[in-house]
């Protein structure tokens, strides 16, 4: 299967699941399953959910982690609000791979790259608020409210 993103760290955070004897991980940002395939490839033991708000990266991951379906519940929303609703136990390790996929920024019309002919950003496309309502809405006060802060995280970490 050819896969639209390449996980990061993968040996590292394969191994920090070593210790784990039994219970679940949660995948906060399942993403492609890029990370959550390979733990449970590696852990036969260990089970798994995996959370997702972009549905296009669900459908991916249903189809790639067939082979652990009877280990494996996926769920779409953002991690805060699906979080605190899990009843599976127990929960072992949580796994968080923040930011955004590279299908995200390939595709063109998700509205994230440089080269996408619109402004969208949506990492959930049912959701109603775009980049473009915010860009061309928001006052100038509440515009500098969110960005300010983003570029002078980027420029600590540059
Ligand atoms: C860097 S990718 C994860 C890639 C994944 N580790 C893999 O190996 O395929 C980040 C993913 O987090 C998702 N995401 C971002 N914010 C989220 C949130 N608040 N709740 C749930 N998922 C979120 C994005 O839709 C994206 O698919």
């Amino acid at each position: 299967m050819q896969t639209p993103h390449i996980p990061v760290l993968l040996e590292a955070v394969l191994q920090s699941f070593e210790e784990i004897e039994e219970g679940y991980f949660v995948d906060c940002t399942l993403g492609y399953a890029g990370h959550s395939s390979e733990v449970l490839a590696r852990y036969a033991h260990l089970s798994h959910i995996g959370i997702d708000r972009d549905e296009e990266a669900l459908d991916f991951s249903r189809h790639r982690l067939l082979p652990y379906a009877e280990r494996s519940s996926l769920y779409k929303g953002t991690f805060a609000n699906i979080f605190p609703t899990l009843t599976q136990t127990p929960i072992m390790a949580v796994l968080a791979d923040f930011g955004v996929s590279s299908l995200q920024l390939d595709k063109r019309e998700r509205g994230f790259s440089f080269h996408s002919e619109t402004l969208d950003m949506r990492m959930d496309t049912a959701s109603s608020l775009s980049a473009y309502e915010v860009v061309n809405t928001y006052s100038q006060d509440k515009l500098e409210y969110i960005l300010i802060p983003m570029v002078k995280y980027a420029l600590i970490v540059n």
